[in-house]
């Protein structure tokens, strides 16, 4: 019976290997008014690496290397796509022409699945066009509807991080302490804000939308 078992686990991480996509069940396409959610693939590769290689997007997450070069591009699809990054990595893109604008993503908690962590940055050329609010709002509809054990989305920036506020903000986020994080840019600690949507709060959200 054990033999079973593990042959038929072996079998499905074989099957997962040569199918990445089949690792991605939990992680369907979104879609919201103007952008699509879907997996990186190398056609983004370019568009990663020229609109990563910001300072001000490195310096604001914690492992994002800088300068960022092509094969950290690279390196970051690939790994995606064994599941080595996060839980579900999604690149974000306009609906209407394919764009590639940045990208957004669960992080792994294996230690306790009641809470979802994510993270998320957009290239420099499209900021202030609301597509990180609007990114983030179909993530955490699809993390709160498919996943039925996780009890809360939690979310950490930069004390000076005020745009990233304001999106955790427009997404019914609550302060909810202080803290420290690495970040591989600054090469040391940063001071950040740790904020929390519980589903119970989305849930009022989401019905106070439909009494309108
Ligand atoms: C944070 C980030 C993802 C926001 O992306 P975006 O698509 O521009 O966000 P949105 O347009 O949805 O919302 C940004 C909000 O911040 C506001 N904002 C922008 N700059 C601001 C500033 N200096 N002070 C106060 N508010 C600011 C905008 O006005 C907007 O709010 P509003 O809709 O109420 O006017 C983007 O700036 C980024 O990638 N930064 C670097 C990486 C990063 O910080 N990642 C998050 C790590 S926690």
């Amino acid at each position: 019976m054990q033999r079973d078992l593990l042959r038929e686990s072996q079998s499905r991480l074989d099957r997962e290997r040569l199918r990445p996509d089949l690792q991605r069940r939990d992680c369907p396409v979104l879609l919201s008014q103007r952008l699509v959610l879907r997996a990186p693939h190398e056609d983004d590769i370019d568009a990663i690496a020229h609109l990563a290689n910001n300072e001000k997007i490195a310096t604001m997450v914690s492992r994002m290397p800088h300068p960022y070069t092509k094969t950290d591009a690279a390196n970051f699809v690939e790994r995606t796509k064994e599941g080595a990054i996060g839980n579900c990595v999604y690149a974000i893109t306009r609906a209407d022409d394919g764009e590639f604008l940045g990208c957004c993503g669960i992080e792994n908690m294996p230690d306790d699945e009641s809470v979802a962590e994510i993270g998320y940055w957009l290239g420099e050329p499209h900021w202030g066009k609301g597509y990180t609010t609007e990114a983030i709002q179909v993530l955490i509809d699809m993390i709160f509807r498919t996943r039925n054990e996780v009890d809360h989305v939690d979310a950490r920036c930069r004390v000076v991080n005020e745009p990233s506020r304001r999106v955790l903000h427009k997404c019914g986020f609550q302060f909810r302490g202080p803290g420290m994080i690495a970040s591989l840019a600054v090469g040391g600690s940063v001071a950040v804000e740790w904020y929390r949507l519980e589903r119970r709060t989305w849930m009022s959200l989401k019905s106070w939308g439909g009494q309108r």
